[in-house]
């Protein structure tokens, strides 16, 4: 086992809009931040990934990036963020920056120049492309509606987005841009940040022929293959380590939609030479035939075990895994995958944590996860901010005939919006997000989902995580022990053991709201366990109470 603090690390995700806003202008900002860190060096955790905080006409709250060396005004100012770093590090906590750099905004000087002309110097900073006779130069549909194409009259050619037509694609063949961003990291990096998150990765390098793609929503083609794990992509990014990487003590982790576990290790196996680790999406990106991610349907626990005990046994040994319930475009974990109802929202969002946080690989918790906070319940689609939930309801509403409610019901089952209403911080008026109007609508549970209740009481969700992470820190098991599946056929049951040295360490979770029988393993019969940690008083071994979790270490 080779020991590295990335690996011992607890990271806490921030979405800086809906973190805490300090100047009442109701969205969240960098001395919001720092007016927090005593709250997460409370909590106990090790490194913040903060999303994108660049300069950005905010299409995408932040993800199309218009100056990668300054700050959002909304969020402050470069001082700012030093003294941010600075506090952080007073505390011990390391901040990982999201890395943007599969496309940047249509108002970065690049592509203001780029779309000049066509013998400008930034040109082939783009993906540029003749359309074919009125139309564009290929079938691909945009991830977030609509072309991926979009027109440009002044030189009458055509360049690439595969999100918004606000974010377009940078062209990673060509080697000047490589070194831009490869300058622009250590930049950040030579200000002490201790890594990066890296959007959308798996997509920087496309298929040279920019094929058409398989229809199958009767309208655009199918991108992905020719974009996901492009033919050079792993060129690019061992490039990236031994110009960049590899010359810091730092950690790095890759957005890897649609990553296989061949192509994980290839990202990010031991000796890789590119990424310590990647985020894949399996168990939560699930896909229903019709209208892909737009579904009310319940991710059955069956579907989410596979996912799991694939990705813990077969990177065994090879590469490291990344572990999360949400994050900002995903709804929130207790909603999805718990019971949010009042009866069993705290034991199953501990449930919850548990089972995540006992597995190997780096534990991510995503702001207001340690409270429990819920999905959002917009019932008015006005209430929503997200583009991408925008254009979804209007290809499916508009084009494919499903109706508003029923969109309306995979809205607040799906939309990113769920994950991104302001952090519950007491029960002051907006939740004491903001003293303003809040950019997007507060939850309305916040008078008895918020972080002033639960810090004081010593059985609330957030306390219990604040034990998951000292139990992460206090024993190496939990960290390098090897990962053993258990109850494998059980639909209700999520159970495994962790084995290192003469240590095992058994974690049983419960998934449902009834009680369940398991056969314990002998093991566990003959030994005298200690209960590391459960959500019930008491517990007995071979019978699970509702959403009960409990872990045995002998
Ligand atoms: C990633 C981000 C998402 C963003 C997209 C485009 O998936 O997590 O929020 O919209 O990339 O940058
Ligand atoms: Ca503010």
């Amino acid at each position: 086992m080779e020991r590295a603090w990335w690996k011992e690390s607890i990271v806490y995700q921030i979405y800086p809009r809906s973190f805490y806003d300090s100047n009442g202008d109701g969205i969240g900002d960098i001395q919001g931040i720092i007016s927090k860190l005593d709250y997460l060096s409370d909590l106990g955790v090790d490194i913040l990934w903060i999303c994108p905080m660049y300069k950005s006409p905010n299409t995408d709250n932040g993800y199309d990036i218009s100056d990668y060396k300054e700050i959002m005004t909304d969020f402050g100012t470069m001082e700012d963020f030093d003294e941010l770093l600075e506090k952080a590090h007073k505390r011990n906590i390391k901040i990982v920056m999201d890395l943007v750099v599969n496309h940047t905004s249509d108002e970065h000087p690049w592509f203001i120049e780029s779309r000049k002309s066509k013998d400008n110097p930034y040109r082939d900073y783009y993906i540029w492309r003749e359309g074919k006779e009125d139309n564009p130069p290929n079938n691909w549909g945009s991830w977030f509606g609509g072309p991926a194409w979009e027109y440009d009259k002044t030189t009458d050619m055509y360049y690439l987005h595969i999100f918004s037509k606000k974010q377009p694609d940078l062209n990673w063949d060509n080697p000047k841009v490589r070194e831009e961003v490869f300058d622009m990291m250590k930049w950040w990096l030579d200000k002490g940040v201790a890594g990066f998150r890296m959007d959308v990765i798996s997509l920087i390098s496309k298929h040279p022929d920019l094929p058409d793609g398989e229809v199958q929503d009767g309208i655009y083609g199918n991108l992905s293959p020719y974009c996901i794990n492009g033919p050079h992509v792993h060129d690019y990014l061992k490039e990236m380590y031994g110009k960049v990487l590899s010359k810091y003590d730092i950690m790095t982790v890759g957005e890897a939609t649609g990553v296989t576990i061949d192509e994980a290790v290839k990202y990010a196996g031991y000796n890789s030479k590119e990424l310590h680790s990647v985020f894949q999406f399996e168990h939560v990106d699930i896909q229903d035939e019709k209208y892909g991610k737009w579904t009310d349907k319940k991710v059955p626990l069956k579907h989410i075990k596979e996912v799991f005990i694939k990705w813990q046994t077969q990177l065994e040994g090879k590469a490291w895994n990344c572990l999360f319930w949400s994050n900002h475009d995903q709804p929130r974990a207790v909603s999805r995958f718990g019971d949010d109802s009042e009866m069993y929202h705290s034991l199953s969002a501990k449930m919850l944590a548990t089972c995540l946080h006992m597995m190997k690989g780096t534990p991510y918790i995503y702001q207001g996860e340690e409270i429990g906070m819920t999905n959002a319940n917009f019932e008015d689609l006005n209430e929503y901010r997200d583009l991408e939930t925008f254009n979804a309801y209007d290809k499916l509403v508009h084009h494919l005939g499903v109706k508003h409610d029923t969109m309306m019901k995979y809205l607040k089952c799906i939309s990113r919006d769920n994950a991104r209403t302001p952090m519950q911080w007491n029960s002051s008026k907006n939740a004491g997000f903001t003293t303003g109007t809040p950019w997007i609508r507060v939850n309305d549970n916040y008078d008895k989902i918020n972080v002033e209740n639960q810090k004081n009481d010593p059985l609330s969700i957030y306390n219990y995580y604040k034990k998951l992470i000292q139990l992460r820190h206090n024993y190496d098991i939990i960290v390098y022990g090897t990962f053993v599946p258990l109850l494998e056929d059980s639909e209700k049951i999520f159970a495994y053991k962790r084995r290192l040295g003469n240590n095992r360490l058994y974690v049983f979770c419960n998934f449902t709201k009834d009680k369940q029988l398991y056969e314990a393993p002998e093991e566990l019969l003959l030994s005298n366990p200690r209960t590391l940690i459960s959500n019930y008083d008491t517990n007995v071994i071979g019978l699970l109470k509702p959403y009960e979790a409990v872990i045995y270490l002998i």
